[in-house]
């Protein structure tokens, strides 16, 4: 009887499904998806090819410190680096007095109180120190831009799908919408304060184009800095951020890779001691 009661129900159950496979198998003959000038113009990001992609990747720290310079100058005015302190620029090649100097010379002061009369204040940064917020809160961050809320790039490289070749396309995406573009989705012609860049999800972003010029931030060690090596060695620099400790991952890696390897020498070598004189 049970059994009965079972069979029917997943009887039921099926005739349920079918009928409403049918009505949207119905619908989607009849009004299918409309394309989205997203879905068509959208790309994908280039590949930067940084010395860090790839199995055995490695951070070049003269890039990192190219990198740096190129945040401290051009992108820190929007964007904070709220998880990155200043003494991890150690791990760039700067020695201690140096990041000492840095963190004291950083535009951006920390905030404090004044101990005297218990007011909010600003000091000088320390090494201990994160990299403080050019905003005071996200409603000075939006008013300084025209809504928009520039992100914390501590972490951006991982919360964008293929982060660092994102962030370099990005950068070197700004160009005039295509005709075509325009003719087949004329709403997606960027509004007042947006700037159109394929490489953004909705086409239109509220970051004008940071780098736009050659020689907009002197390298030191005589890199020429185009557009293109500016954004990738920042895009360089915001993959470290993210991961600082992406070459001993990856060292560990092949080092387990290697060790279960030679295990599985060891246990095919037992496999056929064990089995030496039986036929099988
Ligand atoms: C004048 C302020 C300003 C400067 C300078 C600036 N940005 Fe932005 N940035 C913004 C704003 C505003 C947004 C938010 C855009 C939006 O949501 O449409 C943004 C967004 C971004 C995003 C996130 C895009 C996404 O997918 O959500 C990245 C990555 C980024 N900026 C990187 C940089 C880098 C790297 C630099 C330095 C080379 C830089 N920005 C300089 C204002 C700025």
């Amino acid at each position: 009887m049970v059994r009965i009661f079972g069979i029917l129900a997943g009887i039921g159950f099926v005739i349920v499904l079918l009928w409403s496979l049918l009505w949207g198998a119905i619908a989607f003959i009849q009004e299918p998806p409309q394309p989205t000038a997203e879905h068509e113009f959208h790309k994908h990001p280039r590949d930067a090819q940084l010395p860090s992609a790839g199995l055995l990747g490695k951070y070049d720290n003269q890039q990192l410190q190219r990198g740096f310079q190129v945040y401290k100058e051009v992108c820190a005015a929007c964007h904070g680096l709220k998880y990155v302190a200043f003494r991890d620029l150690e791990a760039l090649g700067y020695s201690e007095p140096e990041v000492k100097a840095i963190a004291d010379q950083w535009p951006i002061e920390s905030p404090s109180v004044n101990p005297e009369t218990g007011e909010a204040a600003t000091r000088k940064n320390i090494p201990a120190d994160h990299f403080p917020s050019p905003y005071p809160n996200e409603v000075a961050a939006r008013a300084a831009n025209n809504n928009a809320l520039p992100p914390d790039l501590s972490l951006i490289t991982k919360a964008r799908h293929d982060g660092a070749n994102y962030v370099y396309s990005l950068l070197t995406g700004y160009r005039e919408p295509e005709a075509e573009l325009l003719r087949k989705f004329p709403d997606s012609k960027p509004g007042e304060g947006l700037h159109h860049n394929p490489y953004f999800a909705n086409l239109n972003i509220a970051m004008p184009a940071p780098i736009v010029s050659e020689g907009q931030v002197s390298y030191l060690d005589g890199t020429r800095p185009t557009v293109d090596q500016m954004s990738k060695d920042v895009a360089a620099f915001l993959a470290w951020t993210a991961e600082p400790k992406l070459q001993q991952r990856k060292a560990a890696g092949l080092g387990a890779v290697l060790f279960i390897l030679a295990f599985c020498f060891l246990a095919y070598g037992a496999y056929r001691n064990v089995w030496r004189d039986k036929a099988h």
